[in-house]
């Protein structure tokens, strides 16, 4: 609502903070000039905290609605490709048909990494986690990309992001390649993104892999709904690290480095480990009760979201998409029951309806990607392929706008106060 006020009353002042209203959501209180009156607020974890404007994606988690640019993610899964929504994500428009093709060719012809790229692999260990080594090769590109990239340029910004999101199939393609001892597969023009993706994680030089029609189509649909989700953890660590004007592949390494977390995107590989280790329909039980024990640090892999306190929308879209996979495939997965009969007894326990804990998008994908071929140590690697059109969509945005600011939140100290330094006795 327009010109509405919030008055904060401490001791006798009373501070007018104006209070801000976007085109949906949450009102917020605009308390950039508490800091003139001798005060911060204190949030951490940001429970309660907008830390931008953006125009990219809208959650109502209460509702369990995703939009991005304002189409819902229900029908953006349902009709429009990963490389649609990747143009819109950084257009913020719908291509049109000539848009498409020329944003379509543009990303196919950025795939190749640059040779050297294959010496940076052979430092790291055979059984290296791929989180770690890709962390460490999306950074990496940072030095062919520096000296000559000024970041105030929009057309710069995103060539950087067009690289960004050509590159990243054929970095997490190698990741697995070189886990598993086999040469690289470089990228190939003729096949759609996903296609190409499943190409270089799957042929070897020796056969032709087949892709499967079904597959490219799960592939692509995983991507989609991977691909943003406003400011999560990752989303605004890139910020963060991007609002000094870093290098916009090492705010996108620090991206990889907070997705890998079990809390957030490394819960897709933590979920199916969990699924694993159920094992059956009958231990379900057992699981759930861990879950609801406090003194227990074991939690449902795939249940509870920070904003949904209601069903993940992209949740149930992943639920069909595992379903039509395992049937395409004719695979029988024992998983899917377990997860089917998990979800059935978790949302009609009390804890879990009490807490609003739904399972979310990492809950289903396990078991498509498990069907598809890919193992478990990959899962977040294809968390982060995916996300990274949100990343430098949210970096691109930050950047273009007016009066940006870099990132410094303040702290309630709680250490020593000024005290006498008293040098140690060295014999
Ligand atoms: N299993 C059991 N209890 C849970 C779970 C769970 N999965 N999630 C939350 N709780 C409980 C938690 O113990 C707490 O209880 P209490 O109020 O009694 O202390 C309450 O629910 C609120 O949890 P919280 O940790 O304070 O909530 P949060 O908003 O800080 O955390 C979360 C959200 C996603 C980190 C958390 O739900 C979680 O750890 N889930 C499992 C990991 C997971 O699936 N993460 C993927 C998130 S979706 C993909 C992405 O966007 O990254």
């Amino acid at each position: 609502m327009a010109d509405q006020k919030a008055i904060l009353k401490v001791g006798d002042k009373e501070i007018e903070l104006p209070v801000m209203s976007g085109t949906a959501g949450q009102d917020v209180i605009d308390v950039r000039a508490l800091g003139s009156h001798g005060y911060f607020t204190f949030d951490p974890g940001f429970m309660a905290t907008g830390s931008c404007e953006s125009a990219i994606t809208y959650i109502d988690g209460a509702n369990g609605v995703l939009l991005h640019r304002g189409y819902s993610i229900e029908e953006l899964a349902r009709d429009a490709d990963y490389i649609e929504l990747c143009y819109m994500l950084l257009h913020d428009k719908t291509p049109t048909a000539e848009e498409y093709s020329k944003f379509k060719d543009t990303i196919t012809r950025h795939t190749l990494v640059h040779d050297q790229v294959n010496n940076f692999f052979r430092g790291f260990r055979r059984d290296a986690h791929p989180m770690a080594m890709l962390c460490g090769t999306v950074g990496a590109l940072s030095s062919f990309y520096h000296d000559d990239l000024d970041i105030s340029d929009e057309n710069q910004r995103l060539r950087s992001a067009y690289r960004l999101v050509a590159k990243m199939p054929t970095l997490v393609a190698m990741c697995y390649k070189y886990n598993i001892g086999q040469p690289f597969v470089y990228p190939r023009n003729d096949l759609s993104y996903a296609e190409n993706f499943l190409n270089m994680m799957f042929s070897v030089p020796a056969e032709q892999y087949k892709i499967s029609p079904a597959v490219a189509r799960a592939m692509d649909r995983i991507f989609i709904l991977h691909a943003d989700h406003e400011q999560n953890a990752s989303t605004s660590t890139v910020r963060l690290a991007g609002s000094s004007g870093a290098n916009p592949y090492a705010c996108i390494a620090a991206g990889v480095a907070s997705l890998w977390g079990p809390a957030h995107g490394g819960a897709n590989e933590a979920c199916l480990t969990m699924l694993e280790e159920i094992g059956s329909v009958d231990r379900i039980p057992e699981f759930i009760e861990k879950a609801k024990d406090k003194n227990d640090p074991f939690r449902l892999m795939g249940f509870g979201h920070r904003v949904y306190k209601n069903y993940d929308p992209r949740a149930t879209v992943m639920r069909e998409s595992c379903h039509e996979v395992l049937a395409e495939l004719n695979i029988q997965d024992p998983l899917l029951d377990v997860a089917m009969e998990l979800e059935k007894i978790a949302l009609s326990d009390p804890y879990f309806k009490d807490k609003k804990l739904f399972p979310n998008v990492d809950f289903y994908s396990g078991i498509i990607l498990k069907a598809i071929g890919i193992p478990t140590n990959m899962f977040t690697c294809i968390f982060a392929l995916a996300r990274t059109v949100g990343w430098i969509s949210h970096w691109h945005e930050m950047l273009s706008q007016k009066g940006q600011k870099i990132g410094r939140p303040r702290q309630l100290y709680t250490g020593e106060t000024q005290r006498k330094y008293s040098p140690i006795k060295k014999d």
